[in-house]
């Protein structure tokens, strides 16, 4: 039976869960795309941050989605992708997009997230870099400079993105890592948490690998929101390398460092829960 489709309404709060990919009798994107956004998602940042006729760019577009969403609801919108699935999507890399500064009225991403998935050949896919490492996330700022240079002071732009965790690698808190540097370029205006619903989480074999290894299947995304300033300061911001001091809300001094001043330090890691019989199959990734 496929699933429930929820109404298209303008969410309230910082938590979404959209069971289906899709609203209406229409489909947006395409539903055999691995790893396309739930359009929903792109539905509601463009009624909140955009009008008619502004225009939205997406410089990970993959299946098309949000030029789909864009068109629904009456926007312009250019997409680019190093691998196009269709005419109308630009082929182009996401540091260096062939459009002029300050054009774009909202621009949304769903970037790679590490290597989970093989979209292209192509040596410059994002999806090549490996998130353990340094490489990731310098391709990551560098589309964060670009997203700077098209995007209107003023403006907005949402970036979906999921952590990472790899048996016997250990956890990747992608979604933190890229918050960071997005917080050098532009001002955060607020992070949702969006349920995810791969097949995988509910496939037995992943819930006792994640029991019996004890680690977590990723439950959520994350839709990082952020504005640019709307006197353009962020590309001067990112080379004055001033970054935001974050302030202690009661008495405005800088906050304690953890674990200073006789606070007990946080325990390890929790003991490992007992094996159960036989070992079920390791799931790779976690997209
Ligand atoms: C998660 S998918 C995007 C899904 C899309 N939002 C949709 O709904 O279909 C990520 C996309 O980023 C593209 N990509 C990876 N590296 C890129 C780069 N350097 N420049 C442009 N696109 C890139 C991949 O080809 C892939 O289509």
């Amino acid at each position: 039976m496929p699933p429930k489709k929820p109404p298209l309404v303008i969410q309230p709060t910082t938590l979404w869960d959209y069971p289906s990919q899709h609203y209406g009798s229409d489909v947006q994107g395409d539903p055999r795309y691995k790893g396309a956004t739930p359009s929903y998602i792109i539905w509601n940042l463009l009624q909140r941050y955009t009008r008619e006729g502004h225009l939205v760019i997406d410089p990970f577009a993959g299946s098309g989605t949000t030029l789909d969403v864009a068109r629904d609801i009456n926007r312009r919108a250019l997409g680019y992708d190093l691998a196009p699935t269709s005419k109308d999507i630009f082929r182009a890399d996401a540091r260096k997009l062939p459009l002029e500064d300050a054009k774009a009225d909202f621009v949304f991403m769903d970037p790679p997230y590490s290597t989970h998935i093989e979209y292209s050949d192509d040596p410059r896919c994002i999806g090549k870099l490996d998130a353990a490492g340094p490489d990731y996330y310098q391709a990551m700022d560098e589309v964060f400079a670009e997203v700077d240079r098209i995007l209107r002071p003023d403006r907005h732009l949402g970036l979906y993105v999921c952590d990472s965790f790899v048996k016997g690698r250990g956890f990747f808190p992608i979604g933190f890592e890229l918050f960071a540097l997005l917080r050098r370029r532009f001002t955060p205006v607020d992070i949702v948490a969006v349920t995810r619903h791969n097949r995988t989480l509910e496939m037995g074999n992943y819930r006792a690998a994640a029991e019996t290894g004890n680690f977590f299947l990723r439950g959520f995304n994350y839709l990082l929101i952020f504005s640019k300033p709307a006197d353009g300061s962020g590309q001067q911001r990112e080379r004055a390398g001033r970054t935001p001091k974050v302030r202690n809300a009661r008495d405005g001094r800088p906050p304690r460092r953890p674990g200073a001043k006789g606070r007990k330090p946080l325990s390890p890691l929790p003991p490992k829960a007992p094996g159960r019989g036989r070992k079920p199959r390791t799931p790779k990734g976690t997209r």
